[in-house]
């Protein structure tokens, strides 16, 4: 029940909007920032999360931007990471699904925060399925190799 959280600044509010969610449930939340909405750099915070992951502090993350496209890029450079952009409920369970996905990377420019909340929910609930999908993420491993 530990989870790693950041944002740059065009996600902050959302990422405190998540945060609170998923304190109310009972997660402990690491908070790697942003802290304000004061310009920032995306790829610094997804630097820090995927680290968290990557250290085995948290085994799941959760990433936003404006988009979540450039702090999923830059989460994705760490090894073992499998930041997912998603946009709906779909994406987000398919991520799990199908990807393992470790990281869920939303967009605040492009999301409401009630459709992102429920995409949270649903991502955590949802379980790898392993079998076929588990050797194309093996796949996915031999790459960064
Ligand atoms: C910041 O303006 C914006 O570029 C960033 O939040 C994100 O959308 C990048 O992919």
């Amino acid at each position: 029940m530990k989870i790693v959280l950041g944002s740059d600044h065009a996600g902050f509010s959302l990422k405190e909007t998540i945060k609170e969610h998923l304190s109310s449930q009972g997660w402990e939340v690491i908070d790697c920032g942003t802290d304000s909405e004061e310009s920032v750099d995306y790829p610094d915070f997804g630097e820090k999360v995927a680290r968290a992951i990557c250290d085995g502090i948290c085994e799941k993350g959760i990433l936003v931007c404006g988009t979540g496209i450039g702090i999923s890029i830059a989460a994705n450079k760490l090894p073992g990471i499998r930041a997912a952009v998603c946009h709906d409920l779909f994406t987000a369970q398919a991520s799990r699904e199908h990807n393992d996905a470790n990281i869920l990377a939303m967009g605040a420019r492009v999301l409401a925060p009630s459709l992102a909340m429920e995409m949270v929910d649903t991502w955590l609930a949802t379980p790898f399925s392993g079998g076929r999908n588990q050797r194309r993420i093996d796949k996915i491993a031999a790459l960064e190799k």
